[in-house]
């Protein structure tokens, strides 16, 4: 297939071919122009953005500021000030705990997030209740992984204030039922806050049609540096809501025992910003945009699909989420028989395949699904079937590995 040998030239880690790397659901890899447009910054632009009145600080800033247009048109064409740029989904998520929710929950109040939350949208509301003794309510899945209307109508009430849920499940891989979650919240009056790290990388997102308050999503899982995030607010909540941190550039003016704030997004982008990582995020969007997100899908789809017939084939073990590879995401989390989830990682390194084990900070989700840990293979549109065949391969040999004669 020509196009995935094209983009897979851009990627140099993936070159040799030495590694099978399926763990792109905690990073992806980056391509050469997203490195080249974050050295290019450096080179040729670098200043502290949004301060100086000369050509290299001035060219940062438009280079910044760029970059959060790019973000804004990305996900569905909202206002750039809508666009606050974070260092990640925990800080964006974080962000709008504390200063929306501390301000707008109250005794009483509800929130409600799914069981199967990234701990990252999970502890900020656990704090915000805590702090304003509302309370929790989960959401949880059926054996497809899938959050029933009845569920989500059951929990979410006239006391709900928030509802904060994750787009795609960073274990089952399931696409939640944000747009009618939301059109429910939103009849009870309830704010939607959505976690868009997992999908963000991998489908095209509007957030308006979505009918996300708030989304949240890193620039590292879809291809940006590390370090660069970004949270979409609507306008007229952020307007209202307090700056979560303060200092540097987000005043408006300053005197010994009071501030006024910047004008939005400003206002929640205290101290340097990181500018060559929005730089690096807006190169990482052109080439996302260049791949396509039909082709993203359908390359995801043909290597789950096959990943999954491949491991039904070995009876010891047992996928977790959907029986449908089409509602995986590019997501295989699953657990081998007698075999720890480090082991099975620790055995496949040693043959140079790198899939993920432990609890995926999703601590409740495992309780749920009664998993200590479990093994998580992720794929990305630059993987190819030639890798779910070594992986598989290697898969088959751990349990005799590990001193079973299967
Ligand atoms: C669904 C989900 N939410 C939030 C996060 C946190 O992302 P970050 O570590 O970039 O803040 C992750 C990361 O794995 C995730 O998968």
């Amino acid at each position: 297939m020509k196009k995935l040998e094209e983009f897979r030239n851009d990627f140099d880690i993936l070159k040799s071919g030495e590694y099978v790397y399926f763990d792109n659901a905690a990073t992806s890899q980056r391509p050469r122009q997203v490195l080249d447009a974050v050295s290019n910054f450096y080179k040729t632009t670098n200043a502290n953005p949004l301060r100086g009145l000369y050509d290299w600080s001035m060219g940062a800033t438009e280079m910044y500021e760029n970059a959060r247009k790019k973000v804004a048109e990305f996900i569905g064409g909202v206002k750039s000030e809508e666009i606050i740029f974070t260092r990640n989904t925990t800080e964006s998520l974080n962000l709008v705990a504390y200063s929306y929710g501390m301000d707008n929950v109250g005794e009483g109040d509800e929130i409600v997030v799914t069981v199967m939350e990234h701990h990252s949208n999970l502890l900020p509301w656990q704090m915000v209740a805590k702090k304003n003794h509302a309370k929790l309510v989960f959401l949880e899945p059926d054996e497809e992984g899938v959050i029933s209307k009845a569920e989500y109508e059951s929990k979410i009430t006239d006391r709900t204030k928030i509802v904060a849920v994750g787009h795609v499940s960073n274990v089952m891989g399931v696409t939640n039922p944000v747009k009618e979650i939301a059109e429910y919240a939103h009849s009870k009056g309830a704010v939607v806050v959505v976690d868009g790290a997992q999908s963000a990388p991998h489908m095209k997102v509007d957030v308006k049609e979505l009918g996300a308050d708030f989304f949240a999503f890193s620039g590292h899982k879809m291809m940006a540096p590390m370090g660069i995030g970004a949270l979409y607010g609507r306008k007229e909540l952020l307007e209202n809501m307090q700056p979560f941190l303060t200092g540097g550039e987000m005043i408006e003016y300053v005197t010994r025992d009071d501030a006024t704030y910047a004008e939005l997004p400003h206002k929640f982008e205290a101290g340097t910003v990181n500018a060559a990582g929005a730089v690096g995020l807006e190169a990482a969007i052109r080439y996302l945009q260049k791949v396509g997100f039909d082709f993203i899908a359908e390359q995801e789809h043909k290597l789950t699909v096959r990943m999954m017939e491949g491991m039904k084939k070995l009876p010891y073990i047992k996928i977790y989420g959907s029986s449908d590879p089409a509602r995986h995401s590019g997501i295989v989390t699953f657990t081998m028989d007698g075999v720890h989830p480090h082991d099975i990682s620790s055995v496949l390194n040693d043959d140079h395949v790198c899939v993920r084990a432990g609890h995926h900070c999703a601590q409740p989700l495992m309780q749920f699904i009664g998993a200590g840990s479990t093994a998580r293979a992720s794929v990305y549109f630059y993987n190819t079937e030639e890798e779910v065949d070594r992986f598989l391969e290697h898969l088959a040999k751990v349990r005799s590995v590990m001193g079973y004669e299967d």
